[in-house]
């Protein structure tokens, strides 16, 4: 990881482990921007996340969900709300960790359950990835998908029972040393 200078901060984690919420406040703390990847890919492609599952199919949405991230990474000073698929990508793995870190919200199955089902973004952003009831969809996406969250993470923040603010507080006592003094707020 090339970690001097530090470009941007990536959040990863299954859906519901907090990025969206922690990212503006984290740019806030720092003084950077903040993007979510989903956003932009709705931006441009005009339609939903959940519009694009259907009738483009995951696969599609995984390639422009990579174009988009890639892109993203180019900016300075910029913390990253990733989607919680975009680490089945290597090269997404990859991009992330050359820009700088990489931090994974972990929280446990009951608390990403209970997030999900209280964030009125779902219904648009979180289309269902398997065939499985909603509970099992997860026990069995996290066991995939943990691994590479690993793989990519630079640093691994446990969220379970924390507020936005304590998130984003762990995350910073981890990461503003390796901030540049200028842009730090
Ligand atoms: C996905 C997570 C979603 C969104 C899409 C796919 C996933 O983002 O990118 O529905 O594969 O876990 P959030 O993690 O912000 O919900």
């Amino acid at each position: 990881m090339s970690i001097y200078p530090l470009r941007a901060i990536s959040l990863i984690g299954y859906r519901g482990s907090g990025k969206s919420s922690a990212a503006p406040l984290l740019a806030e703390r720092l003084g950077w921007e903040w993007v979510d990847v989903d956003n932009e890919i709705q931006l441009l492609t005009g339609h939903s996340i959940r519009h694009i599952f259907e009738f483009d199919g995951e696969i599609a949405f995984r390639d422009v969900e990579s174009v988009v991230l890639s892109n993203i990474c180019f900016r300075e000073h910029v913390v990253i709300a990733t989607g919680g698929g975009a680490v089945l990508k290597p090269e997404n793995r990859q991009r992330m960790r050359e820009v700088g870190a990489v931090v994974w919200l972990q929280a446990s199955i009951q608390t990403l359950w209970q997030r999900i089902c209280s964030d009125p973004r779902s219904a648009a952003m979180r289309p269902a990835l398997t065939n499985r009831d909603p509970l099992s969809e997860i026990e069995l996406l996290l066991s995939e998908r943990e691994p590479l969250y690993a793989e990519a993470a630079t640093l691994v923040v446990n969220t379970d029972g924390l507020s936005t603010e304590r998130i984003v507080d762990e995350i910073l006592m981890e990461i503003e040393p390796l901030v540049p003094r200028e842009t730090s707020a």
